[in-house]
């Protein structure tokens, strides 16, 4: 008889399985427009922390790579080791690259567990690593504080790591609104575990300074998940990703602390 996966298989599994049967646009969420933001969130921040611009740049857990190589296409200096669990996840990174002869000089993709990244970057040192909802597919607290060890453990003294992850009181508040107006609530999936902020210092603090947590995608969500999700209801339509509001809310300043996803500064003590 075949021995039940472990959690952790489970979850890399539906990741494999994501990465075998979606469409290049839905391969790690369904929100593309979600990710192009997140990807100009990263590529503006890096060049507001005025490194040099020859960085070594490490994304943990960069899926099929099309946010590590948006932040490549802008940071035209910088080199990129992307490293993925998921096998299928980084054939298709792979095949990305081969559409990108721009980058794919300057990017790499690898496969890597976050729970143990020595196979994928020896020894090496970068000067930023980021995580993109990556850190929530551990699905214990103790996994997270391993993965954020872990990561510190490849970033030079005086390095940063953004970590663009999911927090429960962004979550609350989002479904909170929602049910001012009578909308059901946004469950967390099966395969994630929130963070909340005090979590996060809790096992950031003994290798990092926090410098500052960005809500870069609260007026996002509050446009696509509040009023837009109204909207359908109301019209009796389904709500549609691809739906130009998307486009529109992803231009907005962000305000308030309506979405889930926020980017936590860290710099490596
Ligand atoms: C939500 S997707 C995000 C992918 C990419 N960062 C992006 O923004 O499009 C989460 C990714 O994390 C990867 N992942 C989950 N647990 C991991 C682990 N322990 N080590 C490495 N990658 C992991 C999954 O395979 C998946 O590709």
């Amino acid at each position: 008889m075949k021995e039940p996966l472990s959690e952790n298989d489970k979850i890399k599994e539906y990741w494999d399985e994501r990465a075998a049967g979606s469409s290049a646009i839905a391969v790690t969420t369904n929100d593309n427009y979600l990710r192009i933001l997140e990807a100009e969130t990263i590529a503006k921040v890096i060049q507001e922390l005025e490194l040099p611009d020859a960085l070594r740049v490490f994304d943990v857990g960069c899926g099929d790579g099309q946010t590590t190589i948006r932040v490549a296409e802008t940071l035209k200096a910088a080199t990129f080791l992307g490293a993925d669990y998921s096998p299928a996840m980084v054939a298709r990174a792979v095949a990305n690259l081969a559409d990108n002869a721009d980058v794919s000089k300057r990017v790499e993709f690898r496969e890597g567990d976050i729970l143990n990244l020595v196979a994928c970057s020896g020894a090496e040192h970068f000067d930023v690593a980021t995580t993109d909802r990556c850190i929530i597919n551990l699905p214990t607290f103790e996994e997270q504080r391993q993965a954020i060890h872990n990561i510190a453990q490849y970033l030079k003294p005086g390095g940063y790591y953004l970590a663009l992850e999911n927090f429960t009181d962004g979550q609350e508040m989002l479904n909170q609104t929602r049910a001012l107006i009578g909308l059901p609530e946004i469950s967390v999936r099966w395969h994630n575990r929130f963070l909340t902020e005090q979590e996060l210092d809790e096992i950031a603090s003994p290798h990092f300074d926090i410098l500052r947590i960005l809500n870069f995608s609260s007026t996002y969500y509050y446009i696509t998940r509040v009023v837009y999700s109204a909207l359908c209801r109301d019209l009796g339509e389904e709500p549609d990703y691809q739906h130009p509001i998307h486009k529109v809310a992803m231009t907005l300043p962000s305000e308030g602390n309506y979405s889930p996803t926020r980017m936590a500064i860290l710099r490596r003590k």
